[in-house]
């Protein structure tokens, strides 16, 4: 049994990558695909839901899975930098890829609008930030056309590198459960990653045996977003979206013609979320299952379990949410969640600690 050392080298076959290609990798992919135990059971519905957990890659989103294959194919056509517009975690992932690769990373960040998780470890990876006082649409427009005026290779998911490592998390998927889920939930920002799922489930299937026909062995595709930044849901663009979800704070989403495609050939949806109904789930998911996700993360499970409770998805399917982030990225908002919990602050000494435990049994 090798090493794992990454998705570039799992799934090498199946990217755009020769034997000679240098490989910027931090071992990403290969993320767990957890099976919910507690929700279902709480919502008193039969179905199987799985998350998959992107927070656990190595910079803490799914970013990653698109950085490793968007660095790699910038250096081997000879950049010496990469720039993007980022809502936070495009922005950490490559200023990771960046120092791995011996190459400069810029990033434009709306300022003060960016996790704080994540703004720490773009400043700890020593990118060069640029904050611009606008919104993440404003930045890709800048970053769009900066091409043509410095020599600078772009790393957003505009670059279809991205989208060819972001695929591979429905190969996953498809590898571990021997088929694809009946329904998969994703978070929509930029729409990148809806797209690169999309891909992903329709080259496997493929080669998937059994069914003849390549669509029975696709998922439906449900793109949630949030109520305030909702251009799938409105039919068209939106120029002031608003919401706590900052990672998903975007209105001009880039792979518009993507997501749309990806929804009508699997016979999906979108939908949005309130802030509040991200935050409920976002807590239901840490306290019910253990898993920490960022506020973003959530709007899929939000819109699964609206879609469950409707019946919209029917008892007796197999749903895999993915959680695009980590939880610890956005510690503002995980504080602001628990208001209410009760920290308590005593003597350092074991009958004060013993009593604490008694108190609150
Ligand atoms: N979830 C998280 C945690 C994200 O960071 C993003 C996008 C999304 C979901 C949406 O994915 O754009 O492919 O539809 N974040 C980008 C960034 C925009 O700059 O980090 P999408």
């Amino acid at each position: 049994q090798q090493r794992y050392t990454g998705l570039i080298e799992r799934y090498r076959d199946r990217l755009p990558v020769s034997a000679d290609t240098r490989l910027i990798s931090l071992c990403e992919g290969n993320t767990p695909l957890i099976r919910l135990e507690n929700i279902p059971r709480l919502i008193g519905k039969d179905v199987d839901i799985y998350v998959k957990f992107e927070g656990l890659n190595p910079t803490g989103s799914f970013k990653d899975r698109g950085m490793t294959m968007a660095v790699t194919k910038a250096v081997e056509e000879g950049s010496q930098a990469i720039i993007c517009a980022s809502t936070g975690n495009t922005s950490a992932s490559a200023a990771a890829y960046a120092v791995r690769a011996g190459i400069k990373a810029f990033v434009l960040i709306p300022e003060g609008k960016i996790a704080l998780g994540k703004l720490a470890q773009t400043l700890m990876y020593g990118a060069q930030i640029i904050q611009i006082n606008g919104n993440f649409d404003a930045g890709m427009n800048i970053v769009k056309q900066i091409a043509d005026h410095a020599p600078v290779a772009i790393v957003n998911s505009i670059n279809p590198f991205r989208l060819q490592g972001q695929k591979t998390a429905a190969f996953e998927i498809i590898d571990e459960l021997g088929g694809a889920p009946d329904y998969h939930c994703l978070p929509v920002g930029n729409a990148g990653n809806i797209s690169a799922y999309w891909m992903g489930y329709t080259e496997y299937a493929q080669d998937l045996p059994g069914l003849p026909a390549v669509a029975d062995k696709r998922p439906i595709m449900c793109g949630y977003q949030a109520a305030g930044a909702a251009p799938f849901v409105a039919g068209k663009m939106i120029d002031h979206p608003e919401t706590v979800a900052t990672a998903i704070r975007i209105g001009h989403p880039q792979s518009w013609d993507l997501a749309w495609n990806a929804q009508k050939e699997s016979g999906g949806w979108f939908d949005s979320q309130t802030d509040q109904q991200i935050l409920a789930a976002q807590k239901m998911l840490s306290q019910y299952e253990g898993v920490f996700c960022e506020p973003a993360s959530a709007a899929s499970l939000a819109g699964a379990l609206q879609d469950i409770g409707s019946g919209k998805i029917p008892e007796g399917s197999r749903i895999v949410c993915t959680l695009t982030g980590n939880g610890i990225k956005d510690p503002d908002i995980a504080i602001s969640q628990c208001k209410d919990a009760h920290p308590v602050t005593i003597e350092a000494n074991l009958d004060a600690v013993k009593k604490a435990i008694l108190d609150s049994m």
